[in-house]
């Protein structure tokens, strides 16, 4: 969940550029987003997410049932740009937006916004929307080019924050030897008990979730697996960029065109005055 991460870590994307929902978040599915290539100051856009997945396919909840996916995102915008307050968000922006209730990560952290879990069957795709910064008020932004990041997920996670596994990840020999016995226990799971060559028994615990794939009387290796991975959800990074626009350096650029424009007019008609000067001093 995002707010794992906001628990577990100050700034959500690392130093590598890895975002940390990927620490617990094993598998890599891809993410998309869309912003517009440029936008003016204190304006409220759009940034469009997409976590796309088979809605259809269902995941190993806790309790071991199976059940639907949920999603959730962690969006990091530039300094200054913020979750557009909601008296601001045009009536048809609210419409895309729906119900989600969008959080900034930290207090401190205007500029990085989590959502979720929320149902994907409904959200594969999220609207967040967001409000630019004013470099004329805001003296700490300005008229550049930024990135915006992006990590987004479905499905649920292998590790909790505690690093013990989830049941919705694959479960491993913990030594190697035969297995003298499986155990299916009373709410579901299994105890299996590996005997190594010299004797020595060892119980491997297997929540409900995970299928085994092995048997008893098998030989395994050590770190072999136990079960498949019921993982069928994942994470994925994105990024984008975004200009924040001047309005003055717009109008100077259309303004230069058209002083362009009217030169090359006036050139022309200089050119056909000067030919007609030419024409009534030709002499037969
Ligand atoms: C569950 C998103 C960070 C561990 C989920 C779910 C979402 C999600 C949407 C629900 C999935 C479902 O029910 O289908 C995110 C995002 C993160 C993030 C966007 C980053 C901002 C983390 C971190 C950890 C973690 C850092 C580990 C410390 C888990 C686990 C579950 C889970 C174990 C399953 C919980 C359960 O059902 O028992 N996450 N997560 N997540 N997440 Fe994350």
């Amino acid at each position: 969940y995002p707010i794992f991460a906001q628990q577990a870590y100050e700034d959500p994307r690392e130093a590598t550029g890895r975002i940390v929902c990927a620490n617990c978040h094993l598998a890599k599915k891809p993410v998309d987003i869309e912003v517009p290539q440029s936008i003016l100051p204190d304006t409220v856009f759009e940034a469009v997410v997409k976590i796309p997945y088979d809605t259809q396919i269902k995941q190993v909840l806790a309790n071991g049932k199976k059940g639907a996916l949920n999603v959730g995102a962690v969006l990091i915008l530039p300094k200054g740009f913020e979750l557009a307050p909601s008296d601001r968000i045009p009536p048809e922006m609210k419409e895309k937006i729906g119900n989600l209730y969008f959080q900034p990560y930290s207090s401190d952290k205007k500029n990085i916004i989590v959502i979720g879990p929320v149902p994907g069957k409904k959200y594969s795709e999220i609207v967040f929307p967001i409000l630019s910064p004013d470099p004329s008020i805001n003296k700490e932004t300005n008229f550049l080019k930024y990135p915006i990041y992006l990590g987004a997920n479905r499905g649920r996670g292998q590790i909790y924050p505690d690093g013990s596994k989830s049941n919705n990840t694959v479960y491993n020999a913990s030594i190697t030897g035969k297995v003298s016995k499986i155990l299916r226990k009373e709410k579901g799971g299994y105890e299996i008990t590996i005997e190594s060559s010299d004797g020595r028994q060892i119980v491997d615990s297997v929540p409900s979730g995970p299928e085994l794939i092995i048997s008893e009387g098998e030989l395994i290796k050590a770190d072999q697996p136990l079960t498949n991975n019921p993982n069928v959800g994942g994470f994925g990074q994105g990024d984008a960029e975004i200009v924040l626009q001047d309005q003055l350096r717009v109008q100077g650029l259309l303004v230069f065109f058209a002083s362009v424009i009217l030169a090359q007019i006036f050139l022309v008609l200089k050119k056909k005055q000067f030919e007609k000067v030419q024409l009534a001093e030709m002499n037969f």
